[in-house]
């Protein structure tokens, strides 16, 4: 079967994961009798210097006639002063809306091959950390109006908006409940409900809808405290079911426990309608055009793309596991080489050497 696929490549190191990480989905789906029809369109910077807008009218009509999105990153300093409406981000906010995928999933788990790039205390790793951020996406502070920027009293002000609505709630804590159930059947929901009103409501909507899903334990936390467990003991996470202002923070920080945040995968979903998988890194502007940057956060989200659209798990998992044997081959991109060594490998060859695995691995059952 042939499936399309929207490439997204963006800015900084955007073009060069991209580059680096497609052979080897493309090679996944190979092995498996699937075809990717690529195409590429352009998004943030890279759309403003070539149509003044982020996101172009052509480059949502391409996404919604593809099966699955596959985007690397967005924004950089050439960009940084145009006012928030013409900024890079909005193109990636603007893709995220327009595909409605409002379920992010950030999957952490602590690969024993990189044991030695992992920040947190040996003890605290010894623990295990394997949890998933289910992150509302297309919500919260980062959508809400009225926002803006104005002058009151001769003094420049600005505000946003922090809103939600009880099906949009609802709609993500079913995500992350069903989420729990194929795994250790525990969600814990971080809210901010000792202060916010947006969060009262949010822990009240996921008490209602965990009615259903009383095989699952649901515990709350409040942000703060999430993020000092996360460094504490990762190993009690299972599923973390958030806002999206909170999950933006809260999986940056569980990617950079982990080793690297340039290894860290996602998946956006929105249930009908193709899903958009980026790594949860940045673009990264000083690595950009060096191929010095990690490509495996872009591969691993290929892996996922395979996976949750597509319906190819056995490509997924080839990737996956092509992944780990570098790894455990000992390659390692600048930012997961641990302390002593100085033998890392570029970008490109990181993307060749998993490709060459994805080729001779067996194949997974
Ligand atoms: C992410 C990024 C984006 C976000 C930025 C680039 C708009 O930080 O995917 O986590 O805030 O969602
Ligand atoms: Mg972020």
């Amino acid at each position: 079967m042939t499936h399309k696929i929207c490439l997204l490549p963006g800015d900084g190191i955007g073009p060069e994961v991209l580059q680096a990480a497609v052979p080897a989905i493309e090679a996944a789906a190979k092995r498996c009798g699937h075809t990717l029809e690529t195409s590429t369109a352009l998004i943030g910077g890279a759309a403003i210097d070539a149509t003044s807008s982020p996101l172009p009218e052509e480059t949502v009509a391409a996404c919604r006639g593809a099966e699955a999105v596959y985007l690397a990153a967005v924004g950089g300093p050439k960009w940084d002063d145009l006012p928030p409406e013409r900024r890079p981000e909005k193109g990636l906010m603007g893709i995220r809306k327009a595909l409605g995928v409002f379920a992010n999933l950030r999957p952490a788990a602590l690969s024993p091959a990189l044991a030695g790039a992992c920040m947190l205390a040996p003890r605290t790793a010894a623990k295990g950390l394997d949890l998933v951020v289910v992150r509302e996406l297309t919500g919260d502070i980062y959508f809400g109006t009225p926002r803006g920027e104005r002058t009151v009293d001769g003094k420049r002000e600005s505000f946003n908006t922090m809103v939600y609505n009880e099906e949009e709630i609802a709609r993500i804590a079913k995500i992350a409940f069903d989420l729990a159930r194929l795994r250790r059947r525990k969600v814990c929901s971080v809210d901010k409900s000792n202060v916010l009103e947006t969060s009262r409501l949010w822990r009240q909507v996921v008490i209602e809808v965990h009615r259903d899903y009383e095989d699952v334990e649901l515990t709350h936390m409040y942000v703060d405290n999430a993020a000092m467990q996360l460094v504490r003991d990762p190993s009690a996470l299972d599923v973390i079911l958030t806002g999206n202002i909170f999950g933006d923070i809260l999986s940056d920080e569980a990617a950079a426990i982990t080793g690297s945040l340039g290894m860290l995968p996602s998946a956006s979903l929105s249930g009908d309608g193709p899903g958009l998988f980026e790594p949860i890194h940045g673009s990264a502007p000083y690595l950009a055009g060096k191929d010095i940057a990690n490509p495996l956060g872009t591969i691993l989200s290929g892996a996922m793309l395979l996976r949750l659209g597509l319906r190819l798990g056995q490509a997924a998992t080839l990737v996956e596991k092509a992944v780990d044997a570098a790894l455990v081959d000992g390659l390692r991109t600048k930012d997961i080489l641990e302390p002593g060594r100085t033998d890392s490998i570029g970008c490109a060859r990181m993307g060749q050497e998993v490709l060459a695995r994805v080729e001779s691995l067996p194949m997974p059952a």
